[in-house]
C-alpha cells in the first residue's frame, strides 16, 4: 500500500491586526494579562465581507503552488472547519466552485481544534486506499463573528482569531510521508467547549429566547479545558513515537495546535523537551482552532525549522473533547 505525502503547504491570514492594545480599549483586559496567561500578542480578524471559504481559497493557492498542481488535478476537497461560511452546505463545495474544480468529492469536518489532523487521517486512509490522487486539504477560520468584545466575554475573545492553512496530499513514491495517524475523542466534555445553537437540539434550533439567553454564541470552561489539553497532549504525541519507534530524539519538531502558550510548555515540561522543539506563533495569531496547525506548520517548513528526512509530529486538542496526532516522515 502507498504511503500519503504532504507535498504542498500554504497558509493566508486576514490583513487586519488586533492587538491586546486595541482589545484593552473594548474591554476590562490588559496587555500583560493575555501575554501572561496566554502568550499572544496580537491576532488576526476578517472583515465583514470574508468568510471561511474565502482565507481557504488564498491557502489553497499558495499550497497547490508549492506541491506544482493545478485546480483540474484535484481529485478531493476537505474542509475542517467550526466556522463554514453557511450552516449548510459545508464550506468544501465553496472552494469547489470559486477555484472551478471539477465536480469531485467535497465535504467538511467539524472536529474543532482537531479537525486538521482528523482531516490528514482521512486523506491518508484516501490515497492508501487507491482512491485519490490529488486532494486538498484545508483548515480555515472566520470564527471572530461569533465573539462578543465585552468584559463578560473576554475569556473567548481575547484567545480566538481568524485564519486559513492548507496542504496538497499525494501518493508517496518513497518510504516519507504520513507515517501513522491516531484519533481520540471524549464527548462527555462535550459542554466544556462548545455553541449550542443554532442545533436540532432546540424546536425551533434559533429563536429569540435563543438569542437573548446566548445560547449562539461559544461558551467555554477554560480551566477544564486547559487541565485536559496537558494530559492529552503527551499522551497522543508519545503514541504517534511508540506506533513508529521513535524517540523524542528522533523528532526535529512537534507542532501542537495553537491552544495557549502556557499549555505547550506545560506540555514541554511533562515530555521533558525544550520549547525549542515545541512549535509556536500563537503570539501572532492567537487560537485559530482548525487553522491552527496548517499555518504553523506552513510557517515552520518556511523558516526551515525541518526539512526532507526530518520526523514532525502534529498534535491536537480541542472541543468535544477531541484530540488526535499525526506522525510524518518529511
Ligand atoms: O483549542 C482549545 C481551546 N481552548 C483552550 O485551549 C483554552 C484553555 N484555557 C485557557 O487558555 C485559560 O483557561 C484561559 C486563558 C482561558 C484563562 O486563563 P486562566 O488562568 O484559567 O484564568 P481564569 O479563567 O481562572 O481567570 C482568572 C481571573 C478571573 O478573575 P478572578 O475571578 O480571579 O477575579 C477572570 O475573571 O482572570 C480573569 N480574566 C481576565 N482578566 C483579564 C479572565 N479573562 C480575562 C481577561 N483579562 N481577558
Amino acid at each position: 500500500m502507498k504511503r500519503a505525502k504532504i507535498t504542498g503547504i500554504g497558509h493566508y491570514v486576514p490583513e487586519h491586526v488586533v492587538t491586546n492594545a486595541d482589545l484593552e480599549k473594548l474591554m476590562d483586559t490588559t496587555d500583560e494579562w493575555i501575554i501572561n496567561r496566554t502568550g499572544i500578542k496580537e491576532r488576526r480578524h476578517a472583515d465583514n465581507k470574508t468568510g471561511a471559504s474565502d482565507l481557504g481559497v488564498i491557502a489553497s493557492e499558495n499550497a497547490m503552488k508549492m506541491a506544482g498542481v493545478k485546480p483540474e488535478d484535484i481529485d478531493l476537497i476537505i474542509f475542517a472547519t467550526v466556522s463554514s461560511d453557511y450552516y449548510f452546505p459545508g464550506a468544501a463545495v465553496l472552494i469547489q466552485k470559486k477555484m472551478s474544480m471539477k465536480n469531485i468529492g467535497a465535504f467538511d469536518v467539524r472536529a474543532a481544534c482537531s479537525g486538521f489532523v482528523y482531516g490528514l487521517s482521512i486523506a491518508d486512509q484516501f490515497i492508501r486506499a487507491g482512491m485519490n490522487e490529488n486532494i486538498l486539504l484545508i483548515g480555515a477560520e472566520v470564527q471572530t463573528v461569533a465573539l462578543k468584545f465585552d468584559t463578560e466575554h473576554r475569556d473567548l475573545s481575547i484567545l480566538f482569531g481568524d485564519g486559513a492553512g492548507a496542504v496538497i496530499v499525494q501518493p508517496s513514491n518513497n518510504s516519507s510521508g504520513i507515517l501513522s495517524t491516531h484519533l481520540h475523542s471524549q464527548g462527555e466534555h462535550a459542554k466544556s467547549l462548545w455553541m449550542p445553537a443554532p442545533g436540532s437540539h432546540f424546536h425551533p434550533w434559533i429563536s429569540h429566547e435563543i438569542i437573548d439567553n446566548e445560547l449562539h454564541l461559544p461558551v467555554m470552561n477554560g480551566k477544564e479545558v486547559f487541565k485536559h489539553a496537558i494530559v492529552r497532549f503527551p499522551e497522543v504525541i508519545q503514541e504517534a513515537l511508540d506506533t513508529n519507534n521513535l524517540s523524542l530524539e528522533d523528532v526535529a519538531l512537534i507542532i501542537p495546535h495553537q491552544a495557549n502558550y502556557r499549555i505547550s510548555q506545560a506540555v514541554a515540561r511533562r515530555m521533558g523537551i525544550g520549547m525549542d522543539k515545541m512549535y509556536s506563533n500563537i503570539h501572532k495569531y492567537g487560537n485559530t482552532t482548525a487553522a491552527s496547525i496548517p499555518i504553523a506548520m506552513s510557517e515552520a517548513y518556511a523558516e526551515g525549522r525541518f526539512s526532507e528526512g526530518d520526523y514532525v509530529i502534529l498534535a491536537a486538542f480541542g472541543s468535544g473533547f477531541t484530540w488526535a496526532s499525526a506522525a510524518i516522515r518529511w
